[in-house]
């Protein structure tokens, strides 16, 4: 078992992109930094721990992770600031999420100390890659799927865990306009949906290009059984502000257990908000929306951050939130969690690891 970093080998590229990239215009998730992580699962143990140059894997189109899903995947984030200081933003809460997800597919777990000390080394050595401006991060896709080359529906015996990582700017560049869904769903009690599976992605982009086509960003996902209750937003967790609290659907089994929507609550408390994880309906927010005292709703993830909601759209109808002013929670915990990240805050909860 591979658990100790000096068993990661590493083979670095002899010819960097670095000079062809455009840091001026950085588009999310399309630029590739040098390097990737690689190890092998075959015959009950992780093995061959490698970073080595970015680019293709070879596997032929046989393999169970494209015919029966078993595919996993997770987000974090590495920051540098001015003093050129790098850090990584709790890769541990990553490392067991992973290993939730590939339980709930039958997947091997994956080593926590090997998930943090990849991540770790890996950035080290593509830290160059790592933009410094206001909203901008180096994205970390940690990724596992099946490499049985076997037609028939049981779990790989094979698998494949990469890690590639991306310069990025802002997900969302402005605030955002989300709809209601009530006809489609995203995620069953008992289904996959607390998992960050490939396929709960997949299930959400026609739904979601459909609400993109009449002009919303993104989707509020409702309950399987009834629709009258918040789930998340397809690339994010929701969290509502009203009447100085913070209101927030509860971790239920069919959502993602957010990183940032628990850094997010942990602050609230620690600013002394009074945070409510419970069930959410919509009916109670359109309340809210009407009588006015919904102060804001925004969107909270790795990639997407703190993403301010300015229109939700229920069956037809507009709510416009007040605007997101300076004073705002939103703005406030945005700018501390930006700061925190990049080691400018005192990290009272130990969530920030510097890698250099
Ligand atoms: C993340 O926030 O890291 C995610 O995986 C969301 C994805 C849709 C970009």
């Amino acid at each position: 078992m591979i658990t100790t970093e000096n068993m990661i080998e590493i083979r670095k590229t002899t010819k960097s992109r670095l000079s062809e990239v455009d840091f001026e215009h950085l588009e999310f998730g399309k630029i590739f930094s040098d390097h990737m992580f690689v190890a092998e699962y075959r015959e009950g143990q992780w093995r061959d721990a490698v970073i080595r140059p970015y680019g293709p894997l070879s596997f032929t189109p046989a393999i169970s992770a494209l015919h029966y899903g078993q595919a996993i995947f997770e987000g974090l984030k590495a920051y540098k600031n001015e003093r050129n200081e790098v850090f990584v933003f709790r890769p541990e809460k990553n490392a067991a999420r992973l290993n939730h997800s590939a339980e709930r597919l039958c997947m091997p777990d994956f080593p926590e100390d090997l998930f943090v000390d990849a991540v770790a080394q890996l950035v080290k050595l593509d830290n160059e890659w790592i933009p410094q401006k206001e909203g901008e991060s180096l994205y970390i896709r940690p990724h596992m799927f099946a490499t049985d080359e076997s037609v028939g529906v049981r779990p790989s015996e094979k698998y494949l865990f990469v890690i590639f990582t991306c310069p990025v700017g802002k997900y969302y560049a402005n605030e955002i306009k989300v709809r209601v869904e009530t006809h489609y769903t995203r995620a069953a009690r008992g289904g996959t949906g607390s998992a960050k599976a490939a396929g709960n992605y997949a299930t959400s982009l026609l739904p979601t290009r459909k609400a993109q086509k009449d002009g919303f960003n993104q989707l509020l996902w409702t309950d399987a059984l009834t629709h009258e209750y918040f789930e998340e937003s397809g690339t994010m967790n929701v969290i509502f502000l009203s009447e100085n609290k913070v209101i927030t659907p509860e971790v239920s089994g069919s959502i993602l257990d957010g990183i940032t929507r628990d850094s997010v609550l942990t602050i609230a408390r620690d600013w002394g908000y009074e945070v409510e994880e419970r069930p959410v309906s919509v009916k109670e927010i359109v309340d809210r929306l009407k009588k006015n005292t919904l102060d804001a709703a925004f969107g909270v993830g790795t990639a997407a951050t703190i993403a301010p909601i300015n229109t939700i759209q229920h069956n037809g109808t507009n709510y416009q939130l007040k605007s997101y002013h300076s004073n705002d929670f939103a703005q406030k915990i945005a700018v501390y969690l930006d700061r925190l990240k990049r080691g400018l805050e005192k990290d009272q909860h130990g969530w920030i690891k510097r890698v250099m």
